[in-house]
């Protein structure tokens, strides 16, 4: 492109040199990745993502899906050519239009090339029509789609979204979304945000929106037979729960959790401050993964986490996320102890709550639990690394060091930073430093030992560092006849540790 503007001025073509936008002159392909230290091809350079139109129809019995995703956005650069994040079979692509000529590229590269260049500042619209067999679409081994007896689940975390709409695949670049799937009578969807429903012979077509900007990884569809119930908190928020009719034995303890959410909501609502969603729900399909995960106002959990009966600590958990991690996500992937360690927290102040052990006997127990040799304590929670993102202490030092800033700053401080944070940074991105200096700000203090000691130290702080494991006062927390320092395990502890699945599993 400049080489041909050089020559147009030898040429003496000073007229249509003076007409071509000098911007053109730099344009070039968007990268194939927004920059993120822990996974080089996630998201993509060059534009900005406002709404994603997502429209499916799903055929349970044979897993054929077709898609039509129309994608809103704004180029941040002159863009000669950009990508997308996708990995199902593409049959054509416009952009504001006009027919574009496409090209796959590494895991899941979509690269698009459009007719004309794109000038930095100017909308795009992207049109993109598929059709795949997501369920038999495999990369590494791994698929995004879980096939079920009746259907199909995308829930996963860093990335699922590929199986089901192309993206820009990175918490940093928030959208809002429609998401509107076809299916025959008898089979139910799930999607994030209130839903309406509407008929044609034979068919349902589910339409869910979700108003709020919501993370790429937090859009979740479920296509299956469920039962859908729809309801709403005393203060007026709709709530969606759903269940496979085919949970066996979990049924009950399934029902018993989630039908819950809205009564937690409330209670969160109390410590966080006021629910960011336009809905909120959970459902659980019959998978066989392990984990749950805090898909955007409708969460998904696995039928494992209630093998061993109701376990309303993983529905706590998943709720807080939608204050940490999905209202307010990370800046990188590394900076994942503001989603886990909040969430694994929020796990403890309801064992406070419920009187089943406090903040500060589970962090001391925790604590106590591992040996200073043991590799948990050579995890970073600040950064854990690609490997490592979900690691148990990335949940259990993280909360920890939470219980190290209570002690720090106090009781009201402390929990003035829980209910400020959401609102400072709602519906946007940040890193750990940004809430070490928003703590350090409320608080007065200077944080800096302490999120060095917790999050940044490949090896266990000693005893009694801000106040973690210190002597319990005579007998106290001490079972009878145990070791000297050995503790109580609290009564949560066992329904807190069922949650963590994923540590083991995930991918
Ligand atoms: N964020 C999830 C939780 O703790 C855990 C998780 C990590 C996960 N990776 C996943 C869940 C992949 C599902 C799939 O709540
Ligand atoms: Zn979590």
């Amino acid at each position: 492109m400049r080489k041909r503007l050089i020559v147009s001025a030898a040429a003496g073509a000073l007229a249509l040199l003076l007409t071509v936008p000098a911007s053109a002159a730099q344009a070039g392909p968007g990268a194939a990745g927004i920059g993120d230290p822990y996974y080089p091809y996630a998201g993509n350079g060059g534009y900005d993502v406002s709404h994603y139109d997502i429209r499916l129809k799903y055929q349970p019995a044979t897993d054929e899906l077709e898609g039509t995703t129309t994608i809103l956005a704004t180029a941040t650069q002159d863009l000669s050519r950009f990508n997308l994040d996708f990995v199902l079979q593409v049959k054509e692509v416009l952009v504001n239009g006009r027919a574009a000529k496409f090209a796959t590229s590494g895991d899941q590269e979509l690269e698009i090339t459009p007719a004309r260049t794109i000038a930095k500042g100017s909308p795009v619209t992207v049109v993109v029509r598929y059709a795949d067999k997501p369920g038999e679409v495999e990369r590494g081994g791994f698929s995004g789609w879980i096939r079920t007896p009746d259907g199909g689940v995308v829930a996963n975390e860093p990335e699922g979204s590929a199986w089901w709409y192309p993206s820009n695949d990175h918490p940093t670049d928030k959208a809002t979304f429609d998401v509107s799937v076809l299916v025959p009578n008898g089979t139910q969807v799930i999607s994030n945000g209130p839903l309406t429903t509407s008929q044609r012979p034979g068919w349902t077509r589910y339409n869910y929106r979700q108003t709020k900007p919501q993370a790429t990884y937090l859009a979740t569809l479920a296509v299956g037979k469920f039962d859908l119930r729809q309801d709403t908190t005393p203060s007026g928020l709709p709530v969606i729960t759903a269940y496979s009719p085919d949970l066996g034995v979990n049924a009950g303890a399934a029902q018993a959790s989630v039908e819950r959410t809205g009564e937690l909501v409330d209670w969160l609502s109390g410590v966080f401050g006021p629910y960011p969603f336009d809905s909120v729900g959970g459902y659980v399909p019959n998978v066989t993964t392990g984990y749950a995960l805090e898909t955007q106002g409708q969460i998904f959990y696995s039928p494992a986490q209630f093998a061993r009966g109701a376990n309303t600590s993983v529905v706590v958990h998943e709720l807080a996320h939608q204050w940490y991690g999905d209202s307010v996500s990370v800046q990188r992937w590394s900076e994942i102890w503001l989603n886990e360690g909040f969430a694994r927290y929020a796990q403890w102040l309801w064992s406070e709550h419920e009187n089943e052990g406090t903040a500060q006997e589970l962090a001391d127990f925790t604590y106590d639990l591992h040996p200073a040799d043991d590799p948990f304590w050579s995890i970073e929670p600040g950064d854990p690394g690609a490997d490592h993102q979900f690691a148990g202490a990335v949940y259990d030092r993280g909360a920890i060091a939470i219980q190290a800033l209570r002690n720090a700053v106090g009781d009201d401080r402390f929990f003035a930073i829980l209910k400020g944070w959401p609102a400072e940074r709602k519906y946007g991105n940040a890193t750990i430093q940004q809430f070490q200096a928003y703590a350090e700000r409320v608080s007065g203090k200077p944080l800096g030992e302490l999120f060095n000691t917790w999050l940044y130290t490949p090896a266990k702080p000693p005893v009694g560092s801000s106040g973690v494991a210190a002597a319990p006062a005579a007998g106290a927390g001490l079972a009878a006849g145990a070791a000297p320092g050995a503790r109580t395990e609290p009564k949560s502890w066992k329904k807190i540790q069922e949650t963590n699945t994923v540590h083991e599993h995930g991918r």
